[in-house]
């Protein structure tokens, strides 16, 4: 497994900024979502200062799905940065955690008309808007409460990144957005610049996700760029901001070669400017939302070993406390994650593992041949690359109560999520 810069192996072991993993299981239990506070700050940080520019404004907003919870909220509120969010639920818990809402960007198809509300009720910055439909309804729900909406557009530009067809966001067919290539697209925007509780602010577009191809989001701030131009020209409107979404690849296993964002972005922003320029697009703001490249690194699962099973054709399973509801993504995604065990950290590999989860399907396999040591029930598993769309994706799924969550900061552990009790699960039932 590939070590974050805050795991080190002391004395054979693997330690987190200094911590053992046995006493963070002895102190916090198995399961347990461990979360590194510190280089999540650093890359907000980084990713904020990469993104400014003498020629437009700019923000740098957080895309929650990845990853929300209080303490993450309150993170981002702290380090003054904007936020993504797709529900009322995801609004409420930025409100808790003081995000500034005219910072936040609803985003969503289908928001419910109650969640427009709310979201209009607590001064949510930015709408962006992802069919004609939602035109009429939130200029509606704006009017009854007597505000004027911001919006974007979200579009479709017909990009077809590299990555798993469910994460791809940007093809045809695609259920987000409004395709560029429509041509009723011109009359979809008017309506927008011409309703009375919505100020048409601009575009946006997401083509998809853990995508590893500068060029892919070249392309697509291209075909924005030109768009903006028609749009310009055909209806004699400004734009005055365009949203190029987020969606930047990271590593989980050999064979991932993300790009380095920090030093990526500068670059798109000249590159944006340089359009800018050549189409005559008087650009005055430019958002980027990335949500898995800020959180992935700084997330890792503990789990401990249980049973281990060998089948009569030889295969070796090792058996975790945990499994597809607290990380989904290998049943979904096909994902494959690196992992090793904590407590044999300096010890060489001797056969591969499959490692499954306690669920009862088949495809509950968090990892597929895993060289490791000689395994033992009792060791302790480490999973790296889980801050992403694992805690956010997680279930209840055979009642299994969620894993605690803790944040590691300055090498002290404190816990942000506590774990579901039995009496948890039923607390909404009668
Ligand atoms: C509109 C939008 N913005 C941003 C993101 C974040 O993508 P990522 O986590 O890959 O950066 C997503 C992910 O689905 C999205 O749909």
């Amino acid at each position: 497994m590939r070590l974050e810069n805050y795991q080190f192996i002391q004395e054979g072991e693997l330690v987190h900024d200094g911590v053992r993993y046995e006493d963070l299981a002895q102190e916090f239990g198995t399961p347990l979502y461990i979360f590194d506070e510190d280089s999540f700050r650093q890359r907000l940080r980084a990713y904020k200062e990469a993104l400014r520019s003498d020629y437009f404004d700019t923000e740098l907003l957080y895309a929650s799905k990845a990853l929300l919870t209080l303490a993450v909220a309150r993170i981002v509120a702290q380090e003054g940065v904007g936020q993504d969010i797709v529900s009322g639920g995801e609004l409420y818990t930025s409100r808790a955690g003081g995000v500034d809402p005219g910072k936040v960007y609803f985003h969503g198809n289908n928001k419910l008309d109650q969640e427009l509300v709310f979201a209009l009720e607590e001064g949510v910055g930015t709408f962006v808007v992802d069919n004609r439909q939602e035109v009429q309804r939130l200029n509606r729900l704006a009017q009854e409460q007597g505000v004027v909406a911001r919006v974007l557009l979200r579009l479709n530009p017909g990009i077809e990144a590299s990555t798993h067809e469910f994460i791809q966001t940007a093809h045809v067919d695609s259920k987000f957005g409004e395709n560029i290539h429509d041509p009723e697209i011109y009359a979809v925007i008017q309506n927008m610049e011409e309703a009375s509780h919505l100020h048409f602010a601009g575009l946006h577009s997401h083509i998809g996700s853990q995508i590893f191809e500068e060029t892919s989001f070249f392309q697509a701030a291209t075909e924005m760029m030109e768009f903006a131009t028609k749009v310009q020209e055909r209806l004699s409107l400004t734009i005055e901001e365009i949203n190029f979404g987020g969606g930047f690849g990271v590593y989980y296993t050999e064979g991932d070669t993300p790009f380095d964002v920090v030093e990526f972005i500068p670059r798109f922003l000249e590159h944006i400017h340089q359009e800018a320029e050549r189409l005559g697009v008087p650009l005055q703001k430019v958002t980027l939302e990335p949500g898995r490249s800020l959180v992935n690194a700084s997330g890792s699962t503990l789990y401990r070993v249980g049973d281990i099973k060998t089948t009569l054709t030889d295969k070796h399973y090792l058996f975790i406390d945990g499994g597809m509801s607290d990380n989904i993504r290998p049943a979904l995604y096909e994902a494959k994650y690196e992992a090793l065990l904590a407590n044999k950290a300096d010890q060489a590999s001797v056969k591969n593992y499959t490692v499954a989860g306690k669920l009862c399907e088949s495809g509950d396999i968090i990892i597929e041949d895993l060289p490791l040591p000689e395994a033992a029930t009792g060791d302790l598993l480490v999973v790296n690359g889980t801050g992403a769309y694992n805690y956010s994706m997680a279930s209840n799924y055979n009642r299994l109560p969620r894993p605690a969550m803790i944040h590691i900061m300055e090498g002290k552990p404190r816990l942000t999520v506590k774990r579901e009790t039995y009496e948890d699960l039923l607390h909404l039932e009668l």
